[in-house]
């Protein structure tokens, strides 16, 4: 199979869809990589370097998309890029395809089988092929560079003998990935930074960056589907408007990232909330692609509006270009190495969730947008309401089946404790009753608890269970030390507390390993 990387022709793109290192990777999935002269040279890889890599260097575009089974890209094809596609190809990249229904037909009749970077759906497996975040993550990060770059003042606070210089004042509107990335980055710079989302949710990522959340009292739930934005209520945005209008009249920089998918972005800062704003002071409307967070902001410009610069730029990632094209090749490559399962090729299997959330065309034939996928099972609950009722359907019933197996396992868990307690009062002396029934209490607790804590914190719980084996620990030492080892029961008490001491002392042990490389991982 031969796999085209193109030049990128849309006007101010400097990215490429494969790099030196992607391309060696592709040829070892046994794909034979050709390259249009020149592709990476905006990227800092010359031609050599790809032949370096194993490629071979196409002699024209044409050539290239006649021959390629599968393009690489980075910007959606222009048309005369759609038109020249061998019939039946595989073309990966961006395509927005909510926005370009036209350039669908193209590919359409070029039989093509399309797979969409920015429609890999964001989930955790998904991560490694996230091109959106690694894009937004570099756009954030050099929006507030750019703003730097036409701030003429200090972003840190400074004393020095010629006088105090106060930090400067960053608003970020919209707490995504650009934001986030944006707040990291003027934080480093030394600003002092505030934020505001309409998710809530962003509020501790907010914090956690070392910025303030505004806060908005209005009761309305900012949240739509997966977690992203919706739109708001026309008295929201007025409010939120004069909030932010209150908040920029304060702030030297403002970058804003406002967006809502698939519709255009909200209009947060007025012209009047830019007249308010002090002389000087520099906005990046990172929104401007999808019309930008204020009216005022002209695409790919920087302009001057009542003494504040307003930076347009929609092309921030190719400010970087070589960082951007080596976090996009890989998150391409990622995206084919799913696509070709070990020695069998190209295959898509449209039961993965990750491909057929990507695919927008198979053989020209439209598969956008994908089925909504059932929502997993809620947990098996014990309330009367899940359980099967009288004259439901074979249908309804059957995915109460476990519920009713988990029912009688339970059942048979409940009967051996009652007998076990049972045997332990009349036969056993009166304090083994006693701790039995301690001990089976813990488990249950013990259980609910752990299954109730979200993965992502079964690290932490690490070290509460380190506490709890402490006691175990001082609670064996105790009972050994105590001078019970005469007689049987002695000789069991005192083996008994010896397993527990060594089971704690290696559970003591091992949690502070653990512990100690998780504070690692955040340690820079
Ligand atoms: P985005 O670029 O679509 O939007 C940027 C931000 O603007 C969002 O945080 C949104 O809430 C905010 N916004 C929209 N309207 C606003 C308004 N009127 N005022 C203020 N802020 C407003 O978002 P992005 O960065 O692409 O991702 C958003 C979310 O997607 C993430 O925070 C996360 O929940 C989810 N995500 C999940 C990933 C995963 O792997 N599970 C990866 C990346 C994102």
């Amino acid at each position: 199979m031969i796999v085209g990387i193109p030049k990128e022709i849309y006007p101010r793109e400097r990215r490429v869809a494969a790099t030196p290192e992607t391309v060696a990777k592709l040829i070892k999935l046994g794909l034979d990589v050709i390259v249009q002269p020149g592709a990476g040279d905006n990227a800092g890889y010359d031609d050599g370097t790809y032949v370096t890599a194993g490629a071979r260097i196409a002699p024209s575009a044409a050539v290239l998309f006649g021959s390629a089974d599968l393009v690489l890209k980075v910007r959606p094809p222009e048309p005369a890029e759609a038109d020249a596609l061998k019939p039946g190809a595989v073309l990966v990249g961006f395509v927005w395809p909510a926005q370009n229904k036209p350039l669908l037909e193209r590919l359409a009749a070029r039989k093509a089988t399309v797979l969409a970077m920015d429609a890999v759906p964001r989930i955790t497996r998904a991560q490694r092929m996230d091109a959106l975040s690694a894009m937004a993550n570099i756009a954030g990060y050099r929006a507030v560079l750019e703003a730097a770059n036409h701030f003429d003042r200090f972003l840190p606070g400074q004393i020095t003998a010629a006088g105090r210089a106060k930090p400067a004042q960053v608003l970020v509107l919209g707490a995504g990935v650009a934001g986030l990335a944006a707040i990291a980055a003027a934080r480093g710079l030394g600003a002092v930074v505030k934020a505001f989302d309409t998710r809530a949710a962003v509020r501790e990522q907010v914090e956690s960056l070392g910025a303030s959340f505004v806060e908005f009292d209005f009761k309305e739930e900012g949240e739509g589907q997966g977690g992203y934005a919706k739109e708001m209520s026309a008295a929201y945005l007025a409010a939120e408007q004069a909030l932010i209008a209150g908040h920029a009249a304060q702030s030297d920089l403002v970058i804003s990232t406002a967006l809502i998918p698939g519709k255009p972005a909200p209009q947060l800062l007025t012209a009047d909330a830019i007249k308010a704003m002090r002389r000087g002071s520099v906005i990046v409307d990172m929104a401007a692609e999808q019309g930008g967070n204020c009216p005022l902001t002209e695409r790919d410009q920087v302009v001057e509006k009542f003494g504040v610069t307003l930076i347009g730029y929609t092309d921030l990632p190719s400010h970087m270009a070589r960082q951007a094209s080596d976090l996009y090749a890989m998150t391409v490559y990622n995206l084919v190495e799913l696509l070709m399962p070990k020695d069998k090729g190209f295959v898509l299997d449209l039961d993965d969730e990750v491909q057929r959330g990507a695919l927008i065309l198979k053989d020209g034939a439209l598969m956008w947008p994908p089925p909504a996928r059932p929502k997993p099972p809620a947990p098996a609950s014990t309330t009367p309401a899940a359980q099967p009722t009288k004259g439901t359907s074979t249908a309804a019933s059957a995915p109460s089946q476990p519920t009713k197996k988990k029912g009688i396992g339970s059942r048979i868990a409940l009967a051996g404790v009652v007998a076990l307690l049972a045997a332990a009062g009349l036969a056993g002396p009166p304090e083994l009753l006693q701790h039995l029934t301690v001990f089976l209490l813990a488990c249950v607790v013990g259980w609910h608890v752990i299954w109730n804590v979200a993965p992502a914190l079964h690290t932490p719980l690490m070290s509460v269970t380190n506490a709890i084996s402490g006691i175990i620990l001082v609670g064996g030492m105790v009972v050994l030390s105590s001078g019970t080892g005469s007689g049987e029961s002695g000789f069991t008490a005192d083996a008994l507390s010896a397993i527990a001491i060594l089971l704690a002392s290696i559970n003591v042990a091992g949690g502070f390993l653990v512990t100690q490389r998780m504070l690692r991982m955040f340690r820079k």
